[in-house]
């Protein structure tokens, strides 16, 4: 078979990305939106967002830190607390304020400590989302320091999603970011309103890029990276043509000097290369004809949103990863760095 010298798609979405806030902000929307036409913020901001005012606020910097011609969409999450209210949460999203909910459990990732310490905790926030059709967004992994960090998303899924799931069978529910064969199968297996995101970074990379040569900071995320294996289910799922599973990059970039530390933060910038990433692996697989329907339509089917009008083109042209973006004093260290990727999206006029 013949490889096509370009790839034209429907223009796609990103239903997991962290924007971030302050001098990141305009670094972060910028290569966002020159990827994609809409995409799902993530909350876990300093303060995290919890209220309208705050995510109509956000929604205004997002706004503003878009470079002019680029035509993009944040769509905003609440992050769910202990303490959150449940009747700001569902007027949020009755009047498109929020499109969903992100569960972290307390402590599990970034900015996550004013998280939800027991789900139990926010039963009625679900039961209210259930209701009128809200998606809940879980980073599936539990926080006990005694469960080994490579189990901690299997273990979430055995003694808090399944519990969860079964006390409201009719809630949406988007598994994030999923690393696992466990979650793969899980999510198979579940009914239709149970869905999962996929990484670009979690296709390409297994735990040895953590210690490839040395310590890697720029290959440390959260969910970490799980064995080849893994990685093996979570590429048959992507390319598998199931709605259930689709794009959503979580690419979270941090400072330079944060990720290159004694304690690096978790994060893998893909923003900047995130279609030319995830094209790779759909070639690689033998289902570059995929791409778009699970780049460009499963998610906002999932969603309940309209398909993106016009189209985005991937041309086969090796290009070279560079091996820093900077902007506003802010250096990130992208997925990729310094490395050639077969692929590149064609930037619009
Ligand atoms: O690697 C990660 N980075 N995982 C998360 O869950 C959060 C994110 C961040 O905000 O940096
Ligand atoms: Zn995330």
């Amino acid at each position: 078979m013949t490889s096509p010298s370009q790839l034209t798609l429907r223009r796609p979405d990103d239903w997991h990305v962290h924007l971030r806030d302050g001098t990141m902000l305009e670094l972060a929307v910028a290569d966002t939106a020159r990827q994609f036409a809409r995409a799902i913020c993530m909350p876990n901001l300093v303060p995290p967002v919890t209220t309208r005012a705050a995510a109509l606020s956000y929604r205004q910097r997002i706004q503003a830190a878009c470079p002019a011609g680029l035509d993009f969409t944040p769509l905003l999450t609440a992050y769910l607390t202990d303490a959150i209210d449940p009747q700001e949460v569902a007027a949020g999203y009755e009047e498109g304020v929020f499109a969903a909910c992100k569960l972290y459990p307390a402590g599990a990732t970034t900015n996550s400590d004013a998280g939800v310490t027991d789900v139990r905790n926010i039963d009625a926030v679900l039961e209210s989302m259930q209701e009128i059709g809200m998606p809940l967004l879980v980073h599936g992994e539990v926080v006990n320091p005694e469960v080994d960090v490579f189990d901690r998303e299997a273990v979430f899924i055995e003694t808090v999603l399944e519990p969860l799931l079964s006390r409201f069978p009719g809630l949406k529910v988007v598994l994030e970011h999923i690393t696992t064969r466990d979650a793969v199968n899980f999510v198979t297996a579940a009914p239709v309103n149970v869905a999962a995101t996929i990484t670009a970074h979690h296709l390409h990379i297994d735990r040895n890029a953590l210690f490839d040569g040395g310590l890697r900071p720029h290959a440390y995320c959260l969910p970490v990276a799980k064995r080849r294996g893994h990685r093996e289910a979570l590429r048959h799922a992507a390319v598998s043509g199931n709605p259930k599973f689709f794009l959503g990059t979580d690419s979270a970039p941090h400072p330079r000097s944060a990720k290159e530390s004694a304690c690096g933060c978790a994060g893998i910038y893909t923003a900047p290369v995130a279609l030319e990433s995830y094209a790779e692996v759909f070639e690689e697989e033998g289902r570059l004809e995929r791409l778009e329907a699970f780049a460009s339509e499963y998610g906002p089917r999932f969603y309940g949103l309209a398909l993106n009008a016009g189209s985005v083109t991937l041309e086969r042209t090796v290009q070279t990863v560079p091996e820093v973006v900077e902007n506003a004093g802010q250096s990130v260290v992208p997925f990729k760095a310094g490395q050639e990727l077969r692929w590149r999206l064609r930037q619009r006029a």
